[in-house]
């Protein structure tokens, strides 16, 4: 039987795992190794020059010590920096996770679209690009949240989140005049990897019904065309969960899911 190809998935914290879940699920038969950099967390609150110099290096570390096939950086906030920076240091392939503001602005049908990301993200000058390139006539409003990815990882860990607390970091995006308006905003971009986690909650307390963009199924398809045929599921094919800070965590039963059902070793 071949060996599995090792898919290295790297997130400051968990968000990463709504990428995993989706490229789990399109790869069963892949090892997959997913770090959490949760010593540097939150990545929305580093400057650029900061995430450059901590990613960078610590992706080339992580290479040597896990020879993956192909590294993911599940994380908008560091893809909108660090790609061009890893594929000139080290020759294997990457996929990132940028705001999907294209099919976002394609499917819009009121021509006004929202993007959530970290205050990083939304500052970015690649965030700014995408917009010029792909808004295509629509309005696009930026929305940088200081706090919705701990909030993420805070309800992920079991912790208590208020639903105001999540409510007050959303309320920005909708955008028009109540919900009879017919130019309100119909569309939110998830720009930032952690906050599908909190999809049903952003659902329920939105003030009407929107289409939310969560890129994670695209990026399982680019996966999956870059590693080629798939094998067959084999039990070689485990996970490994890697958090940086080496802080003790019991989270297994949470995590799981997300590995398809594996227990990340
Ligand atoms: N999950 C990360 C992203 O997609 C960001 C969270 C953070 O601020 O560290 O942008």
């Amino acid at each position: 039987m071949p060996t599995p190809p090792t898919i290295l998935i790297f997130d400051s914290g968990l968000g990463g795992l709504t990428v995993l879940r989706e490229i789990v699920r399109a790869r069963p038969d892949a090892h997959y190794v997913y770090v959490a950099d949760d010593a540097f967390f939150p990545y929305g609150h580093h400057t650029e020059d900061e995430i450059i110099a901590r990613v960078v290096p610590l992706v080339g570390e992580l290479i040597e010590a896990h020879a993956p096939d192909l590294v993911v950086i599940a994380c908008n906030t560091a893809s909108t920096l660090v790609m061009s920076h890893l594929r000139d240091a080290y020759r294997l392939p990457f996929v990132g996770t940028v705001p999907a503001i294209k099919p976002a602005c394609i499917s819009s049908r009121t021509r006004r679209v929202s993007v959530l990301g970290t205050r990083g993200t939304v500052k970015r000058e690649y965030t700014r690009k995408l917009i010029s390139d792909f808004a295509q006539g629509c309005e696009v409003t930026l929305v940088g949240s200081g706090e919705l990815a701990s909030l993420a990882e805070a309800a992920l860990s079991g912790q208590r989140v208020r639903d105001e607390d999540i409510a007050a970091e959303l309320a920005p995006c909708f955008v028009g005049d109540g919900a009879n308006d017919p130019a309100r905003t119909d569309t939110v971009v998830l720009a930032c990897t952690h906050y599908p986690l909190l999809l049903e909650r952003l659902t329920r307390l939105a003030p009407w019904p929107v289409d939310w963009i969560d890129p994670a199924p695209a990026i399982a398809r680019r996966v999956a065309d870059l590693l080629g045929p798939a094998g067959s599921e084999s039990d070689e094919a485990g996970a490994e969960m890697i958090f940086t800070s080496k802080r003790p965590h019991a989270l297994t039963d949470a995590l799981t899911p997300f590995f398809g059902g594996r227990v990340p070793a």
